[in-house]
């Protein structure tokens, strides 16, 4: 029989406990928790993400459920995951994007907030189903960049930020790819501008690159600088690893590949349940380089054979091809012996590709076709 009394000793010594935890933790992390946002802005509960393909996904690759990964509806591909991972937009969404907003329990992030569109393909400007995504997609990221209590730059291209929503960066944790060292001069100036902006608004900001940080349950890896595609000409990028209760996503931009074996280390580091990767520029062909190619292929199916991934998200610079499925083949091949969800940041957000650029040669000639009629 616990009497009232002993059950106020038994509150107070409980209390007591719980605020030494509380202190011991605050110790060893680097960042307190972040405040609680406004209500509404992150989900409250832990979400089940579920990830199954739709039969269009299967019609667009031109490939089976079984050559693509994909396991039978019994079977199907079911994460625990607290972090919700949302692809905003993308090449396989219309537009070049790699616009990833994660929002875990404690923090809600958001990785490459910007979004452009190929100036010139097939000799042709972008027309205007390209332009009305753009600005659909662009006013989506605006919206949600104000839940963002963390901001991530990859690198100084346009496709990836937008330099001038950097007074939307006041109030956040801003990580920026390393705006000095390992860049090359063209992103060194964006960069330059940037931080100019940033500086007017009050914004503070760090360089990303080897960061270790967590927030409550929450851990941010950076990876070192990561080549942006086979030369260095064309400068570095950083790389973000999201960790929330052994869960791991990893969004990793513009390494046009992997072309080499820097970004594997950093993967294999991490281990990673879902993986984001721009893949190689394969529309380029041999101004890519072939032998490029063929290793960012094998690489990639290195990697899938010795880690335990369970979805490889390919999209932007691959999703630049119509015919992206023919390089992808030895993937597809691998990741459906390992049982390895191989798809597009559409395809895992439940929609269907929706490639514009990559079909814009064929809306000219639709168009065209229509007016000779
Ligand atoms: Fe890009």
């Amino acid at each position: 029989m616990i009497r009232q009394s002993d059950f106020g000793c038994l509150t107070l010594v409980l209390g007591t406990v719980i605020l030494y935890l509380a202190g011991s933790v605050t110790q060893l992390v680097e960042y307190r928790p972040f405040k609680p946002r406004v209500a509404g802005s992150s989900p409250a509960r832990p979400t089940i993400l579920t990830v199954s393909p739709s039969s269009s996904q299967v019609q667009d690759t031109g490939l089976s459920r079984r050559q693509q990964g994909f396991k039978s509806p019994r079977g199907r591909h079911f994460f625990t995951a607290v972090m919700q991972i949302e692809f905003l937009a993308s090449e396989s969404l219309g537009v070049r994007s790699m616009a990833t907003l994660v929002r875990t329990k404690d923090l809600t992030l958001f990785i490459d907030p910007g979004a452009a569109l190929g100036p010139k393909r097939y000799g042709l400007p972008p027309d205007k189903v390209e332009w009305q995504r753009l600005h659909a997609l662009k006013g989506k990221i605006k919206a949600l960049l104000k839940e963002a209590d963390i901001i991530v730059l990859s690198h100084y291209h346009y496709d990836h930020y937008d330099p001038e929503w950097a007074p939307f960066f006041k109030g956040k944790k801003v990580f920026l790819k390393d705006p000095e060292g390992n860049i090359n001069r063209n992103q060194a100036q964006r960069a330059k501008e940037l931080l100019k902006r940033l500086a007017a608004a009050g914004v503070t900001w760090c360089a990303a690159e080897g960061q270790k940080l967590v927030f409550g349950n929450t851990q941010l890896h950076f990876s070192p600088p990561l080549q942006h595609g086979p030369e260095k000409r064309f400068g570095y990028v950083v790389a973000v690893a999201v960790r929330e209760d052994g869960f791991c996503f990893i969004h990793s931009s513009d390494i046009s590949g992997p072309v080499e074996e820097a970004p594997l280390i950093f993967f294999r580091d991490q281990d990673p349940q879902v993986l984001f990767v721009d893949g190689p520029g394969t529309y380029l062909g041999p101004r890519f380089g072939l032998e490029a190619l063929t290793e960012a292929s094998r690489l990639l199916v290195q990697y899938l054979t010795e880690s335990g991934l369970s979805t490889l998200v390919l999209d932007h610079h691959l999703l630049r091809d119509l015919e992206w499925h023919r390089w992808a083949r030895p993937i597809f091949d691998i990741a459906a012996k390992r049982g390895v969800l191989v798809t597009t940041a559409a395809g895992f957000m439940g929609q269907k590709d929706l490639v514009l650029e990559a079909e814009r040669a064929k809306r000219y000639k639709m168009h065209f076709r229509n007016l000779t009629r």
